[in-house]
């Protein structure tokens, strides 16, 4: 692959109809930062969703709350900017589309609920192309995601972060300064709990708003008994919030049926609206808009 996938656009060919984005020239930087920021205008609320380790499913509450925050009625971006492990484009079930560019920039694809979405994923050759870039090229990627995509009017665009918090983390610090807040993903064990209190002192670090903790896998109900299991331990999410004065937005239970919808690349709130997790999705929303739409 090569340092630059995007290829954009350049002024000497102008065409109304869509193309390969795999096909057209690089664009100046300068030039990209300045749309960045007008780009960025038209967006209300931007939130980057992070966590302090791999794993915890970041990407999955990212999607999934993309989908609630939807279904609200309002518009509704998510870009992805874990160039090493893109997931989100699975799990919103929008798999194997393209990315197209025309004289506006690069298109995003459209998932449920007219989420608009953006992600490496869309421009990888093959399934298993592993994407080989050091800090540098990945800040350059995310700058254009971030001012060379049409993302037009939204209310809310959720980055969906790799996990910790290196380069990607300071690009989007860097690059967003206006950034509503950010959401940390944990799950209730002891490593997560110390890896999200480093989450949290990173942004306190960059002056980020911290609009709270999701708590995921944190439970298991048994479908036999109807039983509940803290498998990780109960309560540490609720605690480490407490402790980290940071509001603990959710709890979403540990499913088989939520590794398996993934799995298969179905958007599990569109499967499965009426479960008990996607309620809790509703409810996080609800709580992320009150805190964003009213402060
Ligand atoms: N609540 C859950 N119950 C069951 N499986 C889950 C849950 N949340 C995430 N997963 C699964 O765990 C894996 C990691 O989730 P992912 O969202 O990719 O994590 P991250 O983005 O933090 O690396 C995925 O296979 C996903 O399907
Ligand atoms: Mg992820």
């Amino acid at each position: 692959m090569s340092d630059n996938p995007f290829r954009m656009s350049s002024p000497q060919q102008p065409t109304k109809q869509p193309r390969d984005l795999r096909k057209v020239q690089p664009q100046a930087p300068q030039a990209v930062d300045m749309k960045l920021q007008l780009r960025m205008k038209r967006v209300k609320y931007k939130i980057a969703i992070l966590s302090g380790k791999g794993g915890v499913g970041k990407s999955f509450v990212s999607s999934n709350l993309a989908m609630a925050i939807a279904a609200s009625g309002r518009k509704v971006g998510i870009v992805d900017v874990d160039f090493h492990g893109p997931s989100v484009p699975k799990m919103l079930g929008v798999r194997g589309q393209y990315l197209t560019a025309d004289d506006n920039g690069i298109n995003p694809v459209t998932g449920p609920f007219n989420i608009k979405v953006v992600s490496i994923d869309f421009l990888l050759p093959k399934d298993d192309t592993p994407v080989v870039w050091r800090g540098a090229i990945k800040h350059t990627a995310i700058r254009q995601f971030l001012g060379d995509v049409n993302w037009g009017e939204l209310d809310y665009l959720f980055i969906d972060m790799p996990p910790g918090t290196g380069d990607e983390a300071l690009s989007i610090a860097q690059l967003i300064p206006n950034l509503t807040g950010m959401v940390i993903v944990t799950i209730p064990s002891e490593v997560s709990t110390l890896a999200v209190k480093r989450s949290i002192n990173f942004a306190k670090t960059v002056n980020a708003k911290i609009i709270g903790v999701v708590e995921n896998m944190s439970h298991f109900v048994c479908p036999d008994s109807g039983k509940t299991y803290f498998i990780f331990g109960e309560g540490r999410g609720k605690k480490m919030a407490d402790e980290m004065g940071v509001p603990l937005l959710g709890q979403v239970p540990l499913d088989p049926i939520i590794a398996k919808a993934n799995d298969m690349g179905e958007p599990f709130f569109v499967k499965y609206p009426e479960s008990p997790t996607s309620k809790e999705f509703m409810s996080i929303a609800q709580k992320i808009i009150n805190n964003v739409e009213v402060n």
